[in-house]
């Protein structure tokens, strides 16, 4: 027996880490027929990983104050300025910060999109589904107050317009818009509290849901591209027929994604860190100034769809909490979809045509509404907004009647229909994408 062995043996007779990692990993069966959707949940991971490293990093030279220093300059606000310009390092550190913030959205975005095609929220998975909606609440919330703390112009008036806005729910608003705050105005109380929320409260309920996504995940097992449940059918061993051990297989297929994400990721942070003021807002460049509103105040891209809702639902009966409550309902609707989809099979590949027309009029609507929600509204951009909001609600609340019975003219096979042929020229396309991609990045460098 070996050094190496032997020191394993003593952990496992101490501690399952043996048993864990091949229930996990080494043993863990996943369908072989995973495509690229399926990278976006590992990417989530490092994403979050990014976030937490270089977070913890700015945290040692950012200063959660609002107070001017002896220049006139929000102390907070100058921090940053100090982490970009003096600290060795500080501009990279935050750039993949920042960088870092909407990538988590591309992600995750199109993670929750895998999930909408291939059926993977419907039974046995709503657990995993719901889990992840929690997720994407707390990715709001944890960016929505990590947006506050450069103290700039967009920090310090977004913060107020959406603060403002429990102000408006009956009865107990006003006074809880003031609890939220700590002040009756966007102040240094409300920086402090968000710089503790954003570093320490959030990000732990994040990866305490994180954890309880991965292991719903791992009860029920994977769904896939077709939609077949694997575990249904196995060999004399007890393996699924159509499953693969996740190590060494798809522990690989993901260092692919991971690669080609770096690729994307250095290019913007090195290239392109603000995205034309998609990722960071121009007039957060200017230090907060509670004296002058900015003409046009809006949420960073991954809000403005919710944000367009928002602005989309006029004020009535002297309120506009309706609006407010349109927003939220929005968001909650998505945690529900396991329950609002009746159609009996999981995979766009055996839906029938009316729900891959409606999802295609869902797209629509919500690039649309982000589109909208980005630009300063006219009363023919409200009325567009208007008729998207309502196919955005259409698309969840009409969804027990449009999937009824709605399958395609193929039936779900019984298998995973992915040929090894197919398979291999998937994955040329892939390899050769991120040689060029490398190729033309290292050619910039
Ligand atoms: C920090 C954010 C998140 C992380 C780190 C994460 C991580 C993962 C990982 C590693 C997987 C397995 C690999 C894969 O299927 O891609 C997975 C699967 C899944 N996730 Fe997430 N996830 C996140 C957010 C979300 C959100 C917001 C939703 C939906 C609202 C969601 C829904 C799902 C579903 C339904 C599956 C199973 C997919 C299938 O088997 O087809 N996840 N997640």
């Amino acid at each position: 027996m070996t050094k190496g062995q032997k020191l394993l043996n003593w952990v496992d007779e101490r501690f399952p880490l043996s048993s864990m990692l091949k229930e996990h990993v080494t043993e863990y069966y996943a369908p072989k027929n995973f495509n690229f959707w399926y990278f976006f949940g590992s990417l989530a991971m490092l994403v979050l990983v990014i976030q937490i490293v270089t977070g913890i990093f700015l945290t040692m030279n950012y200063k959660p104050d609002g107070t001017l220093n002896g220049a006139g300059i929000p102390v907070a606000f100058a921090s940053v300025e100090y982490i970009m310009r003096d600290v060795a390092g500080g501009w990279i550190i935050r750039y993949m910060h920042s960088t870092g913030a909407s990538m988590f959205f591309v992600v995750v975005y199109l993670h929750m999109f895998r999930g909408l095609i291939y059926g993977s929220y419907k039974q046995p998975r709503e657990l995993v589904w719901v889990f992840g909606t929690l997720i994407f609440l707390c990715l709001m919330a944890e960016a929505f107050m990590g947006y506050l703390l450069p103290w700039g112009q967009m920090s310090f008036w977004g913060a107020q317009v959406i603060v403002n806005l429990f102000g408006s729910i009956p009865v107990i608003g006003p006074d809880l818009s003031v609890w939220i705050r700590g002040d009756y105005v966007v102040s240094d109380a409300t920086l402090n509290r968000f710089f503790a929320l954003h570093v320490i409260a959030v990000p732990l309920v994040l990866l305490a849901l994180v954890v309880a996504h991965l292991i719903a995940l791992h009860e029920v097992g994977s769904n896939n591209p077709d939609g077949v449940e694997i575990k249904k059918l196995k060999d004399e061993k007890g393996i699924p027929l159509d499953g693969i051990p996740f190590h060494p297989y798809y522990t690989v297929k993901d260092i692919l994604g991971v690669v080609v994400f770096l690729i994307v990721f250095s290019a913007i942070v090195f290239f392109m860190p603000e995205m034309g003021g998609y990722f960071l807002e121009h007039p957060n460049f200017d230090q907060a100034d509670p004296l002058k509103t900015p003409p046009h105040i809006a949420p960073v891209w991954y809000f403005t769809p919710f944000y367009a809702i928002l602005r989309a639902i006029p004020s009535f009966l002297g309120t506009q909490v309706w609006g407010v409550l349109a927003m939220g309902a929005a968001v909650v609707l998505i945690a529900f979809l396991p329950w609002l989809d009746r159609s009996p099979v999981k995979s766009i590949r055996y839906r029938g045509p009316k729900f891959k027309f409606m999802l295609v009029l869902f797209i629509v609507a919500f690039i649309g509404l982000g589109i909208l929600g980005a630009l300063p509204s006219t009363n023919a951009r409200t009325v567009i907004a208007q008729v998207l909001s309502f196919v955005y609600f259409a698309f969840f609340l009409g969804m027990p009647f449009y999937t009824k019975n709605d399958v395609g003219s193929i039936p779900v096979p019984t298998r995973v229909t992915e040929t090894n042929t197919k398979r291999k020229i998937q994955f040329a396309v892939l390899v050769a994408v991120t040689v060029v991609a490398a190729t033309v990045f290292a050619m910039n460098v």
